[in-house]
């Protein structure tokens, strides 16, 4: 392998220690910002050339010695490897290596601590709409097991104790809706990347006249930064990437924690596909859920990329300093994790099936009260005297181990005059939801029209979301 010249060779006198170097270097996990890498340096040889620092010749000869790196590195990813620093020492040392001493005009007026920022930028403008149609797809999985239960009925939970009965549809489209505010949360961090750092230099500016409105247009830039101190020590894109990906995942950690519980033998709500489940190599009977275990487990990992992050950038003084470099890593394992974690959980969510007599059938019984207590409410009793009336029922059915169905008129009436025939219509699970009115509730049409639109919303995402 060659051994690299340094950046720096000419301040020092001798060669840094080699441990330090190891420890120092990225490229190990900033190869993956080759393409960017490449664009970015593409258009700021342009932007040199544009400025009158560059002259056309050489501008070409940079540009397609640039041009062969990408090519080559999108051909062969081993070609990306070697003794260099970084991404950007690479690109650098097989530009001059490709096109000799007018690779070495390149790096006019510019500095590698934007040159990171850029990169990253445009990395995740091109990475999270592919995380988004991932987690657009786990909606639509979602949607789906919406639509099929139809109006399967189930109880909901508060505290984990029964509380009132739902649709089925309701409970699905409860994590699909906030899952449609990640897909929201990742848009706002990629648009909080796409601010070119560019004509930043080191940390005062550059000594060129650099069109960085044209640069950022060239480069698909929405906007430019406004203080080059700011751009050299700003990742609050990423903070605010890593904050969609800890939010994500902790929805994809609750949701698999109810599947994890609704699949049980105890709950017995929902069956897991076979191929979406695991034996075990000693208990035959064994069906365990271990892919929804492992999502809610790196859960755990995602959570501590952006609590890491946050402790990194706590101290730092305003400009570059190299503690940025431990961004990436942070960056790159939150995408990977998002990305499998979320189809993983899409794939068990598409193949479960409903076992709606297990449901329905808890969905009835005691967790009706409520409707009992707006039963006589609806007759004119208060709802504080209608709670303390209905718990008194409550507590005798539970002693006699009976339902509120089981209740004759007369027994009804023994506990308040203002019971009448109508209130046996109510104590259904199916009644009690049709009784909801607001449309964020589980009445039937509401649940419905709420499908709908998460229906329409899929559909307004471009092709292939
Ligand atoms: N590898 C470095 C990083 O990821 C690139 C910037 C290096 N700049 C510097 N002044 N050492 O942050």
């Amino acid at each position: 392998m060659p051994k690299p010249s340094h950046l720096w060779s000419g301040r020092f006198e001798s060669d840094p220690d080699q441990t330090l170097v190891d420890f120092g270097a990225s490229f190990r996990f900033d190869r993956r910002l080759l393409e960017d890498d490449v664009a970015g340096s593409i258009a700021w040889a342009e932007a040199l050339a544009a400025a009158g620092a560059l002259s056309e010749p050489d501008l070409l000869t940079i540009v397609r010695g640039l041009d062969e790196i990408r090519d080559e590195g999108r051909r062969d990813p081993a070609f990306v490897d070697g003794p260099d620093e970084d991404v950007h020492s690479f690109v650098e040392r097989q530009l001059v290596e490709r096109v000799g001493e007018v690779g070495k005009r390149l790096h006019t007026g510019r500095s590698r601590n934007e040159q990171v920022s850029v990169d990253i930028r445009l990395y995740l403008k091109r990475r999270i709409p592919a995380l988004q149609i991932r987690v657009a797809r786990l909606v639509a999985a979602l949607a789906l097991q919406a639509g099929r239960s139809g109006e399967a009925l189930m109880p909901s939970y508060t505290h984990l104790r029964r509380a009132q009965p739902v649709l089925v549809a309701h409970f699905f489209l409860a994590h699909a809706v906030a899952f449609k505010r990640d897909h929201g949360l990742f848009g706002q961090a990629r648009e909080q990347a796409d601010v070119l750092p560019l004509g930043s230099g080191a940390i005062a500016g550059t000594n060129y006249a650099i069109d960085t409105a044209a640069l950022a247009r060239r480069l698909g830039f929405g906007a430019t930064v406004s203080n080059s101190i700011d751009a050299a020590s700003d990742r609050d894109f990423l903070t605010q990437f890593l904050f969609a990906c800890a939010q994500a995942m902790v929805h994809v950690s609750r949701m698999a924690e109810d599947l994890i519980l609704f699949t049980s033998e105890e709950f017995g709500f929902f069956e897991l596909a076979d191929a979406a489940a695991t034996g075990s190599s000693l208990m035959p009977q064994k069906k365990n859920p271990d892919p929804l275990e492992l999502a809610r487990g790196k859960a755990g990992r995602t959570i501590g990329h952006l609590a890491g992050w946050l402790a990194t950038v706590k101290g730092l003084a305003s400009g570059y300093n190299k503690d940025l470099q431990e961004d990436k890593e942070a960056v790159f394992d939150a995408e990977d994790t998002v990305a499998a974690s979320v189809a993983a959980v899409a794939q068990v969510v598409t193949t479960l099936t409903l076992n709606v007599t297990r449901t329905e059938q808890a969905a009835a019984g005691l967790s009706l009260a409520t409707d009992v207590a707006d039963h006589l409410v609806a007759r004119g009793m208060p709802f504080r005297q209608a709670h303390e009336v209905v718990g008194g029922i409550v507590r005798s059915l539970i002693a006699e181990g009976r339902d509120f169905r089981s209740l004759s008129m007369d027994e009804w009436r023994r506990f308040s005059e203002l019971f009448d025939e109508q209130v046996r219509e109510r104590v259904s699970a199916a009644a009690s939801v049709a009784a909801k009115r607001t449309p964020q509730s589980t009445n039937p049409a509401a649940v419905r029209h709420a499908l709908g639109d998460l229906e329409l919303w899929l559909s307004s995402l471009s092709p292939g979301q």
